[in-house]
C-alpha cells in the first residue's frame, strides 16, 4: 500500500536540516500526474525562519509543474504517526481534495490513514479572495 510513497518519505527524512530540534521529519507527495516529490525540514538558527517537510514537498511539486496531491506520506524519525502541524494542513488542504489521503507511518511503514477532510475539518476557505 503506497509503499513507494513511504520509502520516498523515508529517505527525504535523511536528508533534512534539523541541527535545532534534531527532530528528522520526512514527506512525500503523489501528484496527479503520478509523480513523486519529497522534502525534509530545513531550520535555520533564527527558530521561526524554518519550515516543514510537507511545506518543502508541497514546494518540489509545485516547481515540478505539479498541480494537485493525490496522497501524501508523513514520517518522523523521533514520533511515530507524525501528524502534519496546522500551518502544513492549510498547506496541503490548498491543492489537496475532501478525499485525499495523507499517511501518517512508523519506521516499518504506512500504519494510520486520514483524509485531507479529517485532518483539517474547518480550514481556511473564501470565494472572496481572488
Ligand atoms: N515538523 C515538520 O517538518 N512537519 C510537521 O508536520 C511537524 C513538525 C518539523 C518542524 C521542525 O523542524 C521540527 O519538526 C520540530 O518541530
Amino acid at each position: 500500500m503506497a509503499l513507494d510513497l513511504f520509502e520516498a518519505a523515508r529517505d527525504a527524512m535523511a536528508r533534512c536540516h534539523a541541527p535545532y530540534s534534531k527532530f528528522p521529519v520526512g514527506a512525500a507527495i503523489r501528484a496527479d500526474d503520478g509523480r513523486i516529490h519529497a522534502g525534509a525540514n530545513i531550520e535555520v538558527i533564527s527558530f521561526p525562519e524554518g519550515w516543514c517537510a510537507e511545506t518543502t514537498a508541497i514546494s518540489h511539486m509545485v516547481m515540478a509543474g505539479g498541480t494537485r496531491i493525490r496522497e501524501v506520506a508523513v514520517i518522523a524519525e523521533k514520533l511515530d504517526l507524525c501528524p502534519p502541524c496546522g500551518g502544513c494542513r492549510q498547506r496541503l488542504a490548498e491543492f489537496a481534495d475532501a478525499d485525499t489521503l495523507v499517511h501518517l507511518c512508523d519506521a516499518e511503514g504506512i500504519k494510520k490513514t486520514l483524509r485531507m477532510d479529517e485532518l483539517l475539518p474547518h480550514g481556511f476557505k473564501t470565494e472572496v479572495i481572488g
